[in-house]
């Protein structure tokens, strides 16, 4: 075997990208095969499909190590672990559609040299299943655990990597593993349905963070505490850990939403019910609705009013809008009458057709200039940035909802806005319990 391993990545969207570029990055010779043949033409041209910082740089770096392909046929031969990378989005009944995972594993034919490398997300249990009916095939789960935005970094610097393999793949996962070492990060060597459960109960985890510090602002809110405050407070003691303590208006995006249903409903197939992920989704779906009585609370009814939206992919450095709350925001805008305008400095073009009767603006005060209000949905940098002494001049009427806590709120107000955080009451509300000293 040479030294340093060739792979074979399955699917070039997003995770299959970066797994790519990062193993040529680390000297690999990276065979890459995608069904789209206009995908697979522009990656060879090096147009990149994605935004993704760092990735378009390390694909052209390491362009002589990349091979882009259509033809199942070219990795097989060039490469005996195969990253399977293609997407598992959710059926409507909240399952994953492992559709494109069967397909690859019937592409893959019979060999005992190949081995399928698991780092699309999976139930439990699918491991398993693919190796009962492919018992030559070598079976390794390897979840990723890349954000959207920092996924290079992450790829590069991670927290843990998990390897689960059975008895009988063992020497295949000694593979999977060296392939990591050079990053210097913990290796959790496990069995398949564990790898396979740490990546869903890892993502459902962070989400319940998520949806209980929303919980806190919004208790936050009527008792007049601050949740920027509470969450510092907490976040130092190492047990709890400052981490996705950050209130606002919900968490979005491709992996979240999918991976919390799609635990839930793997607990319940076996007939258990998992209450907490009930509850985790219930307060998320809630808590985007909540920005739309903020502004109600200061306009009234909105019909006829025009509201602006700050941001619409699901957070920043990402032009992904998969789930994300500027959609909920949009659609139930629109039906309570308002006339809604957006701009997003990376995701406009992709939003326009989700984002039903809204008006995709070229810049931010576009979207302003007029408003009866405006919701920062995506805490894109270059918002906090803004002229915002023009901005008041511009709208109708200065009212923000932060649905981030990312502005300056002591700046708007000294300016003249009406400003609205997320679980930032300025004064206790009346009947707040006295302070125990
Ligand atoms: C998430 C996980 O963080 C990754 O570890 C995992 O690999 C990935 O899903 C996946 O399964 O592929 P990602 O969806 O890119 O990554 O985004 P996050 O940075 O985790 O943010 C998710 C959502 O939570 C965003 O809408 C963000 O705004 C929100 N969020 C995050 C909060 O509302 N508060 C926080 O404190 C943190």
């Amino acid at each position: 075997m040479p030294e340093r391993e060739p792979i074979g990545v399955i699917g070039a969207g997003w995770v299959g990208l970066v797994t790519a570029a990062c193993f040529a990055e680390l000297g690999h010779d990276v065979h890459v095969r995608d069904i789209v043949q206009e995908k697979v033409e522009s990656l060879a041209r090096g147009e990149v499909p994605i935004y993704e910082p760092g990735l378009s740089d390390l694909i052209l770096q390491n362009r002589e190590r990349l091979h882009f392909t259509t033809d199942m046929g070219d990795v097989l031969q060039s490469a005996q672990l195969l990253f399977c990378c293609v997407d598992t989005p959710p059926l409507y009944s909240g399952d994953a559609d492992l559709s494109r995972v069967e397909r690859v594993v019937e592409e893959l034919g019979d060999s005992r040299e190949h081995a399928i490398v698991m780092k699309s997300t999976v139930p439990v249990g699918t491991g398993r299943s693919i190796r009962r009916r492919r018992d030559d095939l070598g079976y390794v789960s390897n979840p990723e655990f890349l954000k959207e935005g920092t996924a290079v970094e992450d790829f590069m610097h991670p927290d843990r990597v998990v390897v689960g393999a059975g008895p009988e793949s063992q020497d295949f996962g000694d593979r999977v593993a060296a392939l990591y070492e050079p990053l210097g990060g913990p290796i959790v060597r496990t069995d398949v349905e564990s790898a396979e459960m740490i990546k869903l109960a890892s993502n459902a985890f962070l989400a319940t963070k998520i949806s209980f510090i929303n919980e806190i602002a919004n208790v936050s809110e009527e008792l007049g505490a601050d949740v920027n405050e509470v969450a510092r407070g907490m976040g130092l003691d190492n047990r709890i850990g400052p981490q996705f303590l950050r209130a606002g208006i919900g968490y979005g995006g491709s992996c979240f939403p999918k991976d919390v249903s799609a635990l839930k409903q793997l607990a319940g197939n076996t007939g258990y019910h998992f209450q907490l992920l009930t509850a985790v989704i219930e307060v998320n779906e809630l808590q985007k609705r909540r920005t739309i009585q903020k502004l109600q609370k200061h306009l009234g009814s909105l019909v006829g009013k025009d509201i602006a939206l700050l941001g619409i992919s699901f957070k920043p450095q990402t032009d992904d809008i998969r789930e994300a709350t500027s959609l909920v925001l949009s659609a139930r805008l629109q039906s309570e009458g308002a006339h809604v305008r957006a701009f997003d400095p990376v995701a406009g073009a992709r939003a326009a057709d989700l984002l039903g009767g809204a008006d995709i603006k070229d810049s931010a005060l576009d979207a302003l200039d007029g408003a009866h209000g405006a919701v920062l949905v995506t805490e894109w940098p270059e918002f906090r940035e803004l002229d915002w002494g023009e901005v008041k001049d511009r709208m109708a009427q200065p009212l923000i909802v932060d649905g981030r806590n990312f502005l300056d709120s002591e700046l708007l107000e000294r300016q003249g806005f009406t400003y609205e955080g997320v679980g930032r009451a300025h004064a206790p509300a009346l009947g707040a319990p006295t302070p125990v000293r």
